[in-house]
């Protein structure tokens, strides 16, 4: 199906401004085919396709209370529709591999990587994996390594929530919701903690044998929760080129000192602040500290974020904009989408923002299909031709 999106204020490099968009064979195109169906935008903003580098909204989905479980096949289908009707077109799923048992646990990841390898090309969503590696969990590390070469390559993140919970006081404040999340006791979680930290000494080898063979394979690699600027260098050294939601502000600094890219959470932006007493997001995208926004466990939030940052009108909507499509595009290594660029692929929504507190969007298009629509899309025939369902 080839398309003309007439009408709408769509967004360039320049900003927002009136014109129309053609997409053929699923790429933006300057010319419009013969048999385009036009969609009428008239009062509505063409924006690209929101690029979500980290999420994990569907865990909730799986376990929506502690020890309830649904079916994977369903709840990745439900994140999926959730996901479009966001506004995001293409997602990596944060996929947890922990040293705990439960949701976060190896066993979870089969399951859940084997369902989406199978459901994937069904799916709306450009779905695809972030592999969220916890750097103590040693004897997982061999499948983690192995799921490096699965294709479309996953994102791989060194992630270590396991020295914070025992040296930075977490565990005093989430050891609930993590022996939770594992079904373990809390008596049972500590544990098994303990048992964990008394590895430490070898969590350095591993964290260098698994961030070479990321290297090594050409999947981008992310250090998650750096927090100073002495651990930002040390994981820039084994290749990580982007800081996955930095803990301080100077580390956030040192990352873009060096033209990195610094990636938090666009919860914290609709939240006014980070859940875990981490940065601030607004403060640190006003001083030119973070560049990318992620759904994290929110999954309207990269669109609300936008519209609480700036506005159509504003001068600077196209950089806030790029925050949630051309900046995590990038960091995914992604060069075929995140504008609306002749010759990307068509990966676009459209929001109506009349109310700018509660922006919704009303169709989404991923590689020239309509895959969302809320059913206020207006779309006539163009040089006669019926209306199609798309
Ligand atoms: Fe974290």
């Amino acid at each position: 199906m080839n398309w003309h999106i007439q009408g709408g204020r769509t967004l360039t490099d320049r900003g927002l401004a009136t014109s129309d968009l053609s997409v053929v064979g699923g790429l933006f195109t300057e010319v419009r085919a013969a048999d385009a169906q036009v969609i009428d935008a008239d009062g509505l903003l063409v924006l690209p396709g929101i690029v979500d580098i980290h999420g994990d909204g569907f865990e909730r989905q799986i376990m929506p209370r502690p020890g309830v479980h649904f079916d994977t096949g369903l709840a990745l289908k439900d994140t999926d529709r959730q996901l479009v009707a966001n506004g995001i077109t293409t997602a990596f799923h944060g996929v947890t591999v922990s040293w705990e048992p439960g949701l976060r646990s190896l066993e979870a990841a089969k399951q859940l990587i084997g369902v989406l390898c199978g459901i994937r090309d069904s799916l709306a969503c450009d779905t695809r994996l972030h592999l969220r590696w916890e750097t103590f969990a040693l004897d997982q590390m061999a499948q983690v390594m192995e799921w490096l070469s699965l294709s479309p390559p996953p994102i791989i993140a060194l992630n270590d929530h396991t020295t914070g919970s025992v040296l930075k006081g977490t565990i005093a404040r989430k050891i609930g919701q993590m022996a939770e999340r594992s079904g373990l006791s809390r008596e049972d979680y500590m544990t098994l903690l303990d048992r964990i930290w008394s590895r430490r000494d070898d969590v350095a080898t591993a964290i260098e044998t698994m961030a070479s063979a990321a290297k090594a394979n050409g999947n981008v690699l992310l250090a998650h929760d750096e927090a100073s600027p002495e651990e930002r260098r040390y994981f820039r050294a084994l290749g990580a080129e982007a800081s996955e939601f930095p803990l301080t502000l100077e580390t956030a600094k040192a990352a873009r000192q060096m033209g990195e890219d610094v990636i938090l959470g666009a919860p914290n932006v609709v939240r006014g602040g980070s859940h875990n007493g981490a940065l601030n997001a607004a403060d640190a995208i006003r001083d030119g500290l973070c560049t990318v926004l992620t759904s994290d466990y929110h999954y309207p939030s990269p669109l609300h974020a936008a519209f609480k940052l700036s506005s159509p009108g504003a001068s600077d909507f196209p950089m806030v904009w790029n925050l949630v499509s051309a900046n995590p595009a990038r960091v995914a290594g992604l060069d075929d989408r995140g504008s609306l660029n002749i010759g990307r692929r068509a990966d676009v929504i459209l929001v109506d923002a009349c109310d700018p507190a509660h922006p919704h969007v009303v169709a989404t298009m991923v590689q020239g299909k309509i895959v969302y629509s809320s059913g206020r899309l207006g779309r006539k025939p163009a040089l006669g031709t019926p209306i199609d369902a798309g």
